[in-house]
């Protein structure tokens, strides 16, 4: 018999093992349902038609000899013979590209039904409800909500009671402490706490204009312990001769020019939510999926706590 022929029914009857194999030990097994035996079936005849239409090939390929007029040019010696494309390739290839401009600009990218867009249109619809059903929501119940947006997305890093968890984040409990104002004044500070660009300078461009000169290291301490302590104590002159212009003299910040930093607002922290944070403690991560209600009431939430 020939060797090719041999081969093919090996194959043949490996491929089928498996299969008989992969169904039986299925649930249900051979004598489970149709569907099952149906799949063998299917594979049988797919299994033959593929060996015998390989063999066929194969052997094709043996013995053929190719035949028609020989192009004048060669490429490496490797020439091209003159034969007609096939009447059928050509109506596939001009058929493809009729079919990929339907598709392209009638078809599915344009006009169909998809399911991501079914389940966003969904999700729109429910959201706007919620939005309804919240919106006009204030004072306690605002609060509450923030509460239960804190437990659920913000405890993780910021401690159940809010208390940074030994330094990992931000205590919230309190609007700052000293050593994040000591580096906000080193290096500087841009992570967008008004909602746009809008810098705090650096070291190098602090004047205190009670001395007239730079702010040395003995008034960033000291203005650094005023601000964590509340705005209270020593280091008050260091604040109202360098920082007072942009921060106001009570610390609670002036629209467009600088944040509070005696307080925090429930603005303040929508737009840490919206644009994250990056600071001396590490990296606070932005909030896409809270919507502005939400972002809100977790801003009451922590201007609450830390009163
Ligand atoms: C030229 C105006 C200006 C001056 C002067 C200035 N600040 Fe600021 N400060 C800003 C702005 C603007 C921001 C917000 C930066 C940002 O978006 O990151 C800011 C942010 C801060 C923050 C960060 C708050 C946070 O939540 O992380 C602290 C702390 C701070 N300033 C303290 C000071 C102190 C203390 C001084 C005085 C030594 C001072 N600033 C002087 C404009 C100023
Ligand atoms: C992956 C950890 C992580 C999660 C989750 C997280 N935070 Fe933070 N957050 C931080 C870190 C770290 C800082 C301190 C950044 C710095 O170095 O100044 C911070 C700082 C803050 C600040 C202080 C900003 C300022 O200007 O002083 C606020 C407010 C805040 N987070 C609110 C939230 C709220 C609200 C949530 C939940 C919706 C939340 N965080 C979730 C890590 C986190």
């Amino acid at each position: 018999m020939n060797k090719l022929y041999l081969w093919g029914i090996i194959v043949t009857a490996v491929m089928l093992l498996f299969t008989y194999m992969s169904v039986a030990g299925s649930e249900g097994g051979l004598n489970g349902d149709i569907v099952n035996m149906l799949a063998v079936a299917g594979a049988v005849a797919l299994v033959l038609i593929t060996v015998f239409v390989v063999i066929k090939y194969v052997r094709q390929m043996q013995t053929d000899t190719a035949e028609g007029e020989l192009a004048d040019e060669s490429w490496d010696n490797i020439g091209e013979y003159k034969n007609p494309v096939p009447m059928g390739w050509a109506i596939m290839f001009l058929g493809t590209m009729v079919w990929g401009m339907w598709y392209f600009l009638v078809g599915y990218p344009v006009n169909a039904y998809s399911q991501i867009g079914e389940y966003n249109e969904d999700t729109q619809v429910h959201n706007d409800k919620f939005e309804a059903q919240y919106a006009s929501i204030t004072g306690d119940r605002l609060i509450e909500m923030g509460e239960s947006v804190f437990l659920a997305e913000c405890k993780i890093c910021h401690g159940i009671n809010a208390d940074g968890i030994d330094g990992k984040s931000a205590d919230l409990n309190r609007r700052i402490e000293a050593n994040v104002v000591k580096f906000v004044i080193e290096n500087g500070s841009n992570n967008k706490l008004l909602g746009s660009e809008m810098p705090m300078p650096d070291r190098n461009g602090l004047f205190n204009a009670n001395s007239g000169a730079l702010i040395t290291d003995a008034e960033i301490d000291a203005v650094s312990a005023y601000v964590a302590n509340g705005m209270s104590g020593a280091g008050a002159d260091v604040y109202a001769g360098t920082c007072a212009a942009c921060h106001g003299e009570d610390g609670k910040g002036m629209d467009f020019v600088a944040p509070s930093i005696a307080t925090f607002t429930p603005e303040l922290v929508a737009n840490v939510l919206t644009y994250g944070k990056k600071g001396v403690m590490g990296q606070m991560p932005k909030f896409e999926r809270l919507n502005a209600k939400q972002k809100e009431a977790v801003g009451a939430y922590i201007t609450d706590l830390s009163k």
